[in-house]
């Protein structure tokens, strides 16, 4: 497997493959691989001969310094959970902070039309400026045809969306299915910081989230919400961030359902001081 961490070196072996006819997937992480990140980089073989994963725990996108000093690192690990996948077909891309950002750590301001004021963007001041700004950047450097996100980050899809459609990026973007763990709980690199206790806790995360869908057929979204809040006010470990029913292309919260749109219910809760995050399509 091919690890690199120079942008020049990767454009090389790219514009080498590329001259062989392979078409370049891609699929941006931030390490602390898990099944999730393979299960994106195995739908992206569906549609490429080569999957760039790139791993860089992009700094300007966390709005809180501690969780980006604890915020896992493992290359040897990564590469290793890699190989399961491909031997030779997978490229890692393992850039330095001044590999891309040179000497000024800092991200471009961005409009992605409303979407990046709404759930996260409430409560994460600047973060997806720092997602915008990572990955044109990393769009600009790899070239792929197809590049692949999970929906757990749905709102983040939709706003990588918004990046491609306005700045004109030539690149294909794909959305996946959450992975989850036989208890429910959305995979996430973060889940290897939690203590047996909170790990044991947060499958109540989905399990609300599918009690929520089920109210949703009979009741408004405001009552679902009301509903959905009372369960974590008398939760001993968790402590719900919000929870929010939202259209799937404005991001709005919904006031009143119509038949013609689709809606999601977005979660985020504090295990601990470990942030999660999940949503669920609702009709
Ligand atoms: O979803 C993530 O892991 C990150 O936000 C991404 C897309 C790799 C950008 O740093």
């Amino acid at each position: 497997m091919k690890v690199v961490s120079s942008k020049e070196d990767l454009t090389e072996i790219i514009d080498q493959l590329k001259a062989k006819k392979n078409s370049i997937g891609f699929v941006p992480t931030m390490g602390a691989l898990h099944d999730g990140h393979l299960s994106l980089v195995e739908r992206g073989f569906k549609d490429n001969s080569i999957m760039v994963v790139s791993i860089f725990v992009n700094p300007t996108q966390f709005d809180n310094k501690k969780d980006l000093d604890k915020y896992p690192r493992n290359l040897e690990s990564d590469i290793k959970l890699l190989k399961k996948v491909s031997k030779d077909k997978i490229i890692v891309y393992a850039p330095t902070v001044e590999d891309i950002y040179g000497a000024s750590v800092s991200s471009v301001s961005f409009s992605f039309d409303g979407l990046e004021n709404e759930m996260e963007g409430k409560f994460r001041k600047g973060h997806f400026d720092g997602v915008g700004t990572i990955v044109k950047r990393l769009f600009e450097i790899v070239q792929p045809e197809f590049a692949y996100f999970g929906e757990k980050d749905f709102q983040q899809l939709q706003i990588i969306r918004k990046l491609v459609e306005k700045q004109h990026l030539n690149v294909k973007i794909i959305g996946c299915k959450i992975h989850r763990e036989a208890s429910g709980l959305a995979m996430s690199s973060r889940n290897s910081r939690l203590k047996k206790e909170y790990l044991e806790a947060a499958p109540f995360i989905y399990k609300t989230l599918n009690e929520a869908k089920k109210k949703f057929r009979k009741m408004s979204a405001q009552k679902v919400t009301k509903w959905v809040e009372a369960q974590f006010a008398k939760h001993e470990l968790l402590k719900l961030e919000y929870f929010n029913i939202a259209n799937v292309k404005s991001l709005k919260t919904l006031k009143r359902k119509s038949p013609k749109q689709k809606y999601r219910a977005f979660i985020a809760v504090f295990a601990d001081d470990i942030r999660l995050i999940d949503n669920i399509a609702l009709n």
